[in-house]
């Protein structure tokens, strides 16, 4: 495991670089969800594999970029499941964007994640990596070099709403909840991108990132290996909770598919329980 972080940690300083340095434009090319990549998406793709492609313990790579798995080494332990670069079509706005890994053992499905990690491209660069029984751990650049700032612990209650989806496509009772929140006093934050949106949730103590089943996605948009599963890892080892719109925690997900997608709600104890009960779930 320790190789996979340290091989993480040198991919978030390639990864960077490109940001600030590539042609944003688009590539030729569509993803396996039929999404147009841009240059950016396809470059740290390839960062991600050149750089796992002499690590041992890493049997396979599954990316968001691609469809199917790409072996690597037969003998190795770990599938890393990845979006390379998460949000990109926010990068010729120059907002934050960022990483996610999420790293299982056998089978793809939530209960085998065994470690789960991060990156956020902003005005600085910093890396969360999530392992089992220990509290998720904050890496911030500074001297070039990531250095360990802090255990990362959620409050019960936060102050921050993000509310993913469409409006128009959401159903009455996402609505009311919502809209409950903000009756609440919470405050909108939302950028477009899931890593620097959870991250600032988790980051400021607490609050609700909801991607809700809409009318016209009723699977909801984020991917359950790649974005779903490692952030409800994450949530979960800070002592938030991340559930679906039948209550089902998303560390039970089993994706029938590399690409599925999951309705998903990540927040603090206080919000997901104001969640199930506009949503009818029993607490
Ligand atoms: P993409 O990687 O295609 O740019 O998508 C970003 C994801 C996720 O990061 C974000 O939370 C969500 O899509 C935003 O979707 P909406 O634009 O529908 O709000």
């Amino acid at each position: 495991m320790h190789t996979i972080i340290e091989t993480i940690k040198s991919i978030a300083f390639e990864i960077d670089q490109a940001i600030k340095t590539e042609d944003l434009g688009y590539s030729n090319s569509e993803n396996s969800s039929g999404e147009d990549q841009l240059k950016l998406d396809v470059q740290s793709d390839l960062i991600i594999e050149k750089a796992f492609a002499s690590v041992a313990v890493v049997k396979n790579l599954v990316s968001e970029e691609k469809e199917g798995v790409l072996e690597l080494h037969a003998e190795g332990k770990y599938t890393i499941c990845y979006d390379p670069l998460d949000g990109s079509s926010l990068v010729d706005v120059n907002l934050s964007v960022g990483s996610i890994f999420g790293i299982y053992e056998g089978v793809l499905k939530a209960q085998n994640l065994v470690a789960s990690a991060y990156v956020v491209y902003g005005p600085r660069v910093e890396l969360v990596i999530a392992q089992k029984s220990q509290k998720p751990m904050l890496y911030r650049v500074l001297n070039n070099a990531f250095k360990q700032i802090a255990e990362i612990t959620m409050e019960k209650k936060g102050k921050l709403n993000a509310p993913g989806g469409t409006q128009q496509h959401w159903e009455k009772h996402h609505k009311i909840l919502i809209d409950d929140l903000f009756a609440q006093g919470y405050r909108l934050r939302y950028s477009g991108g899931m890593v620097p949106d959870l991250h600032q949730i988790m980051l400021k103590g607490g609050g609700l990132f909801s991607y809700p089943g809409t009318s016209d996605k009723p699977e909801g948009k984020l991917r359950q290996l790649f974005e779903v599963i490692p952030f409800a890892f994450i949530y979960e080892q800070a002592g938030g909770e991340a559930i679906d719109d039948k209550g089902i925690r998303l560390m039970e997900l089993v994706p029938k598919h590399p690409h599925d997608t999951s309705p998903c709600f990540f927040g603090s104890v206080y919000e997901i329980d104001v969640m199930k009960k506009a949503y009818g779930i029993e607490a």
